[in-house]
């Protein structure tokens, strides 16, 4: 006899009552773009609904971000100056530092977590210091160490390294230890692919390299145990929770670090993702709330506890009706 499986299908009661995942609000991360100046709110061509901010305008959108119900932002800034090292990116009255203080300063509890990189600092836009045209990686680490401890310094909660660099984690644990902030969390970027999906973030942040790609230090999207590799020397240098990144096209990726590791599992859902599926909406081809919903639901389902994404306002919102 066969089975009727459409009988928990048949009224909404009874498909709330056995959905299996569900998203809410404390599941996302809404990365936020500051930049020098003043009286700035500018609508990032590439990323429709999303935008610079200048300090003094950067409580209107973490009102906003509290308002509907998140707990946490990623900021990430933009230097008006950029050289050979990225020195705007451990200034300690960089604009990035600038912006954490701002941040605490409007809200006592808001979760802040700030992206540790060089490229949006660098004159040559690499994430890390060059040796003639490599990407030197035991130099870098002193760098993105230091950087490290200056967003610990202005008040971040958590550290999220993006650079690709190896034994980064251990850097970034070693020097916050040695300086007292022992509670600092890290996320690591741990799965970070070399991937088109970061082309319109690369537009927003200014970060595009000069020369060459990322392929030397981050994946080749051909690679899954790779990946395995990489969160697993994250683990052990000492990362509280991994990530992977970008998140649609790596939705298995997503569930073998699910299955494999116990520690909590973030996925980044890119600028490229958010773009398209905005480029699509305006023309009409796609339900933009059904298509949304969807997506962070199949992030969810594969297995991430936490979702970065552009469309966290959005989610809340919708979530609400
Ligand atoms: C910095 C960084 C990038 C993203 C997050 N941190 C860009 C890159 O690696 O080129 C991409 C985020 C996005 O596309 O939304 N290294």
């Amino acid at each position: 006899m066969f089975k009727r499986n459409r009988r928990l299908r048949e009224t909404r009661n009874i498909r709330d009552l056995v959905r299996e995942t569900i998203i809410t609000p404390a599941d996302f991360i809404f990365p936020i773009f500051v930049v020098e100046g003043e009286n700035i709110k500018e609508e990032i061509s590439s990323m429709p609904g999303n935008y610079h901010f200048s300090l003094d305008r950067l409580h209107e959108i973490i009102e906003e971000v509290e308002e509907v119900g998140l707990r946490g932002v990623m900021l990430f800034g933009l230097p008006e100056h950029k050289d050979e090292v990225g020195c705007g990116a451990y200034d300690k009255d960089g604009i990035v530092q600038r912006a954490v203080r701002k941040v605490r300063e409007i809200s006592k509890d808001l979760f802040i977590i700030t992206d540790v990189c060089m490229c949006q600092y660098t004159n040559h836009g690499h994430c890390g210091i060059l040796e003639g045209s490599k990407v030197d990686n035991d130099k870098s680490l002193k760098y993105i160490a230091e950087i490290a401890l200056s967003h610990a310094r202005v008040g971040a909660d958590m550290i999220a390294p993006s650079d690709m660099m190896d034994g980064h984690v251990e850097a970034i644990r070693t020097i916050l230890d040695d300086n007292g902030f022992k509670d600092i969390s890290i996320m690591a970027y741990s799965a970070k692919y070399s991937s088109a999906f970061y082309g319109p973030f690369r537009e927003a942040a200014n970060s595009s390299p000069q020369f060459g790609d990322r392929k030397t230090y981050q994946m080749d999207p051909a690679n899954i145990r790779e990946a395995m590799r990489e969160i697993e020397c994250d683990i052990e240098e000492g990362a509280d929770i991994i990530m992977v990144k970008p998140a649609l096209s790596y939705l298995d990726v997503i569930r073998w670090a699910r299955d494999r590791y116990d520690v909590p599992v973030a996925a980044y859902s890119v600028s490229g993702e958010f773009a398209m599926v905005k480029a699509a909406a305006k023309q009409g081809l796609i339900d933009e709330k059904a298509i949304a919903m969807e997506m962070h639901i199949s992030m969810k389902r594969a297995g991430a506890d936490i979702i970065i994404t552009y469309y966290a306002l959005d989610l809340c919102r919708w979530l609400k009706e």
